[in-house]
């Protein structure tokens, strides 16, 4: 009976199938063609299957969150035969995937298959540099090529769905989670948005190595209080419309497929259970045509939130509310039957959702060929290959920030040198591979040891120094030791002497940033700051190479290394990309995305901040203004910068007008001039600041840049267009709309800009 049933079906769909082909964008005969053959099928859907559709289970290997009890994982495997799960997530490799796929296509009795999701974050196999280092590259070509790699590999071992891009907004660096996105601007995390979801899905979503992607967390999961994972969020609305949705809004745009709910509670609401977000703002005002998984076990959270009363109260406020997809709750397959069947949810609901994850279904192609994700020997030819290591390099180079160098003690000679590279990271293969890492193999990133030795002009030995961590921590390690052992110490300063350079590199464990691992302190772990002030009493020829995955507090550093490279947790080719800055292959070019403050008591510093009404120092002996006693208002390292091995000179500010109306736009230009002895790249950034408004509005906004490439002594005129759409912001009228006022305009190599004109919008 089942065998009749899965044919006709089947001959169903392929006819339909035949018509039309799935492309991510589609023309509207297309994408009705898809909605009809949604429809037949789910007309022939019983109302359990329906469920099942919104069901998520993990694989039966991996977990990336709490294990769920015991109980509800042992009727995986039944409800999967019975067609109860409509997707799965951590199921790896192509066999493996053509599996279980294989149950839920031959065995149940529609034969639906499966969504296969994994946290595609920065590579599968072989790892892209963390999304924030990515996103200091500003390069985004760069950054849609790495995202599309990642596509490429990872839909070779049977994936179909990443649960990338993350465009949460943050400004704690305590926050681990802030390795995973594009730092702390609007208007640059909404281009990188794009730009990931691009790479991800390509411009069709049918293909072999095209996947859908999902932005995520929706909403406000970067703003967790005191920067502690999973901690409550409190937000304005204007600070959520102004600064924490328009990526989410961005990735929409850009035909993201899928959107993930978040862990938090919005101003007193679960996202997971938050009609405003999901049914007002996502599905409504945004007319967004996806679905929304919710993340890992948020529903049965809503009853720890004490927001729902019970499990079954948490999954019909979940439905009702806009969450389509349940990852790991278990709650859909337990409840949602009985609570249609008591009139609590309305079944109208239940189709819509399963419209919608059908849908996506279809565009990937996966009912036309349901393993056609699952060829382990294109899996072999494709993962790791050539163009993909060269991709991770290209990217990983440019996402590397030069944050200091005094005397251009950088580029490195690559002659006659006597080298030691110092400190835990030095010669680390595991740690720069960062969070999130996908199924890259331990120990496979290329340490900077083995990059360095690719040069070998130079005698160059290494020292440890110092541990990092006692043990090696994985992705699920609780509790990360520092180590307290000195012992390498005084080795690693006899070691020092005499060297015509030290390369320091020093920073975090691959596992000290990402999900619950938050940080009440943003100073060099462990014993790596001793190692370094030992060292510097023998030497003053350091290089100090970073490695983490969130802004550092390193201020002693700055006051007294000459030479400081930002070098991330940059993925597999880690060490090539560092030697190629060192030496002076690559000029650095990338640019901070995220404030670096001088210690923790600044954070939250970011900067894109309120004026306040008492700014600046106002004389005498004052205390009455806004200022720390201990501490500057600034901070070490603002958004926006990054040094290059040359310099620029930023002059001749004009604006075609003074006056911006509905018909007349403003002209910014202004000369860049290469002013060392390098060929190098600069980011040139325009900021503006509305004066005054309904609501007050930011010192400086990020309003665009332009990347360019200039030779010694060379000159470039450089513009950009100020217009009326610009200047909107969600303003006290609970609406976008530019308001008519006094602007400036600031133009520089970073938010600490040099040249500033003003402007009035009529
Ligand atoms: C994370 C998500 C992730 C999910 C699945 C959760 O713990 O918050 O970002 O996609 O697990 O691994």
């Amino acid at each position: 009976m089942n065998t009749l049933k899965n044919i006709l079906v089947l001959f169903l769909i392929v006819v339909l199938a035949s018509c039309s082909k799935n492309i991510s964008k589609m023309d509207a005969s297309e994408s009705s063609m898809i909605s009809k053959k949604v429809d037949s099928l789910m007309g022939l859907m019983t109302l359990s299957e329906k469920i099942g559709q919104m069901n998520q289970y993990n694989g039966f290997w991996d977990v990336t969150g709490p294990v769920p009890n015991e109980g509800d994982a042992a009727n995986k495997y039944d409800h999967l035969k019975k067609g109860l799960v409509g997707s799965m997530l951590n199921v790896l490799g192509a066999d493996e995937v053509r599996k279980v796929q294989k149950i839920a296509v031959e065995e149940t009795r529609l034969g639906i298959p499966l969504i296969i999701g994994f946290d595609v974050i920065h590579g599968y196999k072989t790892l892209s540099p963390i999304p924030l280092a990515e996103s200091a590259s500003w390069d985004l070509e760069a950054i849609e090529n790495s995202a599309k790699m990642a596509a490429e590999e990872a839909a070779s071992a049977g994936i179909n769905w990443t649960f990338a891009p993350m465009v949460d907004i943050s400004r704690d660096a305590r926050w681990g989670r802030v390795m995973e996105g594009a730092g702390e601007d609007p208007y640059l995390g909404s281009l990188i948005a794009k730009a990931r979801v691009k790479g991800f899905q390509g411009n069709n979503l049918s293909l072999p190595y095209t996947i859908a992607a999902c932005a995520k967390h929706f909403a406000g999961y970067g703003f967790a209080e005191a920067g502690r994972d999973y901690n409550t969020v409190d937000v304005s609305i204007s600070t959520l419309y102004n600064t924490i949705l328009p990526p989410f809004k961005a990735a929409v745009e850009a035909d993201v497929k899928t959107f993930m709910n978040a862990f938090n509670i919005l101003n007193g609401v679960p996202a997971t259970g938050n009609r405003f977000l999901q049914r007002d703002i996502l599905k409504g005002a945004w007319g967004f045509k996806g679905f929304v998984v919710s993340d890992w076990g948020s529903m049965g959270e809503m009853v720890t939130h004490g927001y729902a009363k019970d499990g079954e109260e948490a999954a019909k406020m979940a439905v009702n509310t806009g969450s389509d997809m349940d990852m790991e709750s278990y709650l859909y397959v337990k409840y949602l039957e009985k609570l249609v069947n008591d009139g609590l949810v309305d079944i109208a609901l239940i189709d819509d959702t399963v419209k919608r994850i059908l849908t996506v279904k279809f565009e990937l192609g996966l009912f036309d060929d349901p393993y056609k994700y699952c060829n382990s020997a294109r899996e072999k030819e494709i993962t790791g290959n050539k163009k993909i290591h060269e991709a991770v390099l290209d990217v990983a180079k440019k996402s590397i920030v030069l944050l200091k160098n005094e005397n251009q003690l950088l580029p490195l000679k690559k002659e006659g040198l006597n080298i030691v590279v110092m400190g835990p990271l030095g010669n680390d293969k595991h740690s720069p591979l960062g969070s999130w890492r996908g199924e890259a193999a331990d120990n496979s990133a290329v340490s900077l040891m083995e990059g360095l030795q690719l040069y070998t002009g130079n005698s160059i030995t290494h020292q440890m120094g110092v541990k990092l961590t006692e043990g090696l921590p994985n992705f699920t390690t609780e509790t990360i030791i520092n180590t307290t052992d000195r012992t390498g110490i005084t080795e690693a300063v006899a070691a020092a002497k005499n060297k015509d350079v030290v390369i320091m590199v020093l920073g975090e464990h691959g596992f000290q940033s990402g999900e619950g691992r938050s940080r009440t302190s943003l100073s060099l772990p462990g014993l790596q700051q001793e190692l370094l002030e030992a060292v510097y009493k023998v030497n003053k020829n350091i290089v100090l190479v970073l490695m983490n995955g969130r802004p550092l507090a390193i201020e002693w550093a700055d006051k007294n290394i000459p030479a400081i490279v930002e070098a991330w947790h940059l993925g597999t080719e880690s060490g090539n990309a560092i030697a190629q800055v060192l030496y002076g292959d690559y000029n650095p070019s990338g640019k901070l995305t995220m404030t670096f403050p001088r210690n923790i008591g600044q954070v939250p510093i970011y900067y894109n901040h309120k004026n306040t009404g008492r700014p600046t120092y106002p004389g005498g002996n004052s205390v009455f203004w806004s200022h720390y006693i201990d501490e500057s208002n600034d901070p070490l390292y603002e958004f926006g910068y990054g040094l290059s091995y040359t310099t620029f000179k930023y002059e001749n500010l004009k604006l075609s007008t003074n006056s911006l109306t509905e018909n007349n736009d403003i002209e910014v230009s202004f000369t860049l001039t290469n002013t060392g002895n390098f060929e190098g790249k600069e980011v040139a950034q325009l900021y503006i600041r509305d004066l005054y408004a309904s609501l007050a509005r930011p010192v400086k906004e990020l309003k665009g840049f332009e990347m360019l490439s200039l030779k010694p002594n060379e000159s470039k005129q450089v513009s950009f267009r100020i217009d009326r759409k610009m200047l909107e912001f969600y303003s006290a009228n609970e609406k976008w709309e530019t308001e008519p006022g006094d602007f400036k305009v600031f133009i520089g190599g970073s938010s600490k800009t040099v040249l500033e004109g003003y402007f009035e919008c009529k």
